[in-house]
Formats: C-alpha cells, sequence, structure tokens
C-alpha cells in the first residue's frame, strides 16, 4: 500500500507521511545524515524497538510518562546527545507518544543551538496532534509546558500499525482529539465519525489512515496560517480552557489530555447555548452520543464519578485563572464554525 503524503509548508516546509508499517523510513531518512540518535520511552521501546530496527545507533530511553517532561530529564538526554557524539548536522529521532515528541523537540531545539528533530509519533494523539505544529516543551513546578520552544520537525511518519499496542485508555485519549479536529472541520467530517464509530473502537487501520490524514491536514493548514500561535491556531483549543483545568484539578496525569478536552468541549458546547452563541441545536446531543460511543465520558459529572476526583466549580475556576493562555473560550458556532470569547471580568 502507498505511502500518504501531506506538506506542511511552515517557513522550512516538512513533510508527513501516513501508512502501515513505516515507523522505520524515519531512520533511512536519519542514515542520510552524518549522525543521529534515537529517543523513545521504555514502553514504545519495550514493544516496538526491535521491529523499529534502529542498529547499532545510540538509543536514549527515557522512563515512560508525564514525569519524563521535566527539565531534569531534558539535561540527562542533552548530555546523551553529547556522548553520542552527535554534531550539527545530526538528527533525533523521536519515537514515542507526545512525551517524547516534546521532550525531543525541545532536546534539539537546544543541543548546538538546534538540530533537526524527525518525529515518529507512537500514540494516537501525537499521530493526530503533537508530532505535528513544532511546539516543545517541558512542564515546570509552577505548572505544564511553560518552558518551550517553537522548533518545526524535519519530517513526520505516522505508522498507524503502532497503535495496535496502545491502552485503550490512551487511545481513548487520542479520540478526544479526533473529535476535537471533527468538529472544527465540519459537517462531513463528523459525520464519517458518528457512521464509523464502532470500527474506529476497533481500530480499523484504513479508517484510522484517513481520520488521522483529515486531522493533520487540518492542523498543518492552521499552523502553516499562524506558526507562532498568534490567532487562527487559537481556534485548535476548542475543551482545551476547561480541559487544562480539568486535569491541573485533578493532578496531571490523573485524567488523560484527550479525555479532558472530551469533557471541555461538550462544557463548551452548553456553554456557548446559554451564551446565545450556539446555532445549531441539535450539536450538543450529537456530541454526546458519539463521546459515549466512543467510551469518553459524557460529562463532568461521569468523569467525576469514573475518576473519584472532586473537580468541584471553585475548583475548576482557581484552576483556570492560572491557565497560562489566559482561559479565552473556543466556542462551538455550528459544526465547522467557532468563535473565541475572552473570558468576564470579575464585576
Ligand atoms: N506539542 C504539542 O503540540 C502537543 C499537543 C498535544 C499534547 N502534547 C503533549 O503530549 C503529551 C501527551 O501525549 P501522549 O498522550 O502521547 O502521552 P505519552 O507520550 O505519555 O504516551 C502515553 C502512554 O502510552 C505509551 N505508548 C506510547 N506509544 C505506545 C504504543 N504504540 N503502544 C503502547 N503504548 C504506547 C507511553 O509509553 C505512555 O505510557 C502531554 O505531555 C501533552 O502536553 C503536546
Ligand atoms: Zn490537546
Amino acid at each position: 500500500m502507498s505511502t500518504r503524503r501531506v506538506e506542511v509548508r511552515t517557513q522550512r516546509p516538512y513533510e508527513l507521511r501516513l501508512g502501515r508499517g513505516i515507523a522505520g523510513e524515519s531512520l533511512a531518512a536519519a542514515r542520510r545524515r552524518s549522525r543521529f540518535a534515537v529517543l523513545t520511552d521504555e514502553r514504545v521501546w519495550a514493544l516496538h524497538g526491535e521491529r523499529f530496527g534502529a542498529g547499532d545507533a545510540p538509543v536514549v530511553i527515557v522512563p515512560a510518562g508525564e514525569s519524563s517532561k521535566s527539565f531534569a530529564r531534558l539535561e540527562t538526554v542533552l548530555d546523551a546527545l553529547a556522548e553520542a557524539r552527535l554534531d550539527r548536522k545530526s538528527c533525533l529521532v523521536a519515537f514515542g507518544g507526545g512525551v517524547v515528541g516534546d521532550l525531543g523537540g525541545l532536546a534539539a531545539a537546544l543541543y548546538m543551538r538546534g538540530i533537526d528533530v524527525l518525529q515518529c509519533p507512537t500514540t494516537l494523539l501525537a499521530q493526530v496532534d503533537s508530532s505535528v505544529g513544532g511546539k516543545t516543551a517541558v512542564n515546570l513546578a509552577a505548572g505544564k509546558n511553560l518552558a518551550g520552544a517553537f522548533h518545526q520537525p524535519s519530517g513526520v511518519w505516522i505508522d498507524v500499525d503502532l497503535l495496535a499496542t496502545l491502552d485503550d485508555a490512551d487511545y481513548a485519549s487520542g479520540l478526544g482529539e479526533v473529535i476535537k479536529s471533527a468538529v472544527l472541520a465540519g459537517e462531513e467530517d463528523f459525520a464519517r465519525l458518528e457512521a464509523n464509530a464502532e470500527a474506529l473502537l476497533a481500530r480499523d487501520p484504513d479508517l484510522l489512515l484517513d481520520v488521522i490524514e483529515a486531522c493533520v491536514r487540518q492542523k498543518a493548514s492552521v499552523v502553516e496560517s499562524d506558526e507562532h500561535e498568534a490567532g487562527p491556531r487559537r481556534a485548535l483549543n476548542l475543551g482545551h480552557t476547561l480541559g487544562h483545568a480539568i486535569e491541573r484539578a485533578a493532578g496531571f496525569g490523573r485524567v488523560p489530555h484527550g479525555v479532558a478536552v472530551a469533557v471541555g468541549m461538550q462544557q463548551a458546547c452548553l456553554r456557548s447555548a446559554q451564551e446565545g452563541v450556539l446555532q445549531d441545536r441539535d450539536l450538543p446531543r450529537r456530541l454526546m452520543s458519539l463521546c459515549r460511543r466512543l467510551k469518553l465520558p459524557t460529562g463532568l459529572e461521569e468523569l467525576r464519578e469514573s475518576t473519584g476526583a472532586a473537580l468541584t466549580e471553585g475548583e475548576l475556576a482557581d484552576a483556570m485563572r492560572l491557565d497560562k493562555k489566559g482561559a479565552v473560550w473556543i466556542l462551538p458556532v455550528r459544526l465547522g464554525e467557532v468563535r473565541a470569547v475572552e473570558p468576564r471580568r470579575p464585576s
């Protein structure tokens, strides 16, 4: 089967490739450079390392999970790149989920003032979202993603076969971002998810290719028009104002990002109706029903029950005040149209 290609025309253009069994092609591209190293996490490496085929290239393995997005870990990665004697023409292949992608992207942005990074995302979330667009970061004690840089990858290899081994919870998290992308795209994309919810849950590879391609085409075009998130790229934050607050209030790592976004999106829909912004009255019901079929929570109450986190109104409001993006709400108007609304100032 042929590989699909999507071009991202940023200042320095690059290509996304999508297909089955194509992860190893990222290494072929890396081998054409002077030297390269692979960054991955323990879980991904245990499951897919052998088939990835890095040969005797240096492989830097970090613990799986959000705790690896730290300044301390960043330093050990940079030390490992120096030890592997990477030079300015070398590159780093980030083989893992959003954690490895963000950490690897930032390490590549910093090492020798910037070397190339090739992304080979292994979670659904990373394939539809975090591997495209060049945002990289680690977390600080004060909050998530507070130290980072824009550093576009030199290429992205999206291999849907890797998704077969993902935990259901991690897969569901990616589906939250898939639904978000469809709400932003419009009726056709949303209806495709409704028509194929069961096949999507079953991780049908051909359907996944179509769905992921739609997500990355959308992200690519938004990123092209707004590389450094000055305006239009903000629409991608649909569901994220409350979503980030949920993640923060529950304690980072307890509610997966995309699950929090799914709940945030449903809440944005309700708020949009309350504020008279929502035009499509059927959207809240359709969104909730799709979330239910894709095994995502259908609202805050269900999330509280399933996680045991209190997530009180007060906690969420406090968490939103700490949001570095100023808690701008992206409210759906109808499928394919959103409006950004500034937070109300307390009177
Ligand atoms: N840079 C961006 O634009 C952007 C966008 C969205 C999210 N993010 C970041 O992405 C991170 C979340 O990404 P994530 O959800 O991929 O988390 P993750 O990288 O922690 O992966 C989740 C879990 O899945 C495991 N895993 C990865 N691939 C697997 C596979 N193929 N089979 C089995 N297990 C696998 C990992 O080891 C980990 O335990 C957050 O830190 C978030 O801030 C960044
Ligand atoms: Zn997100």
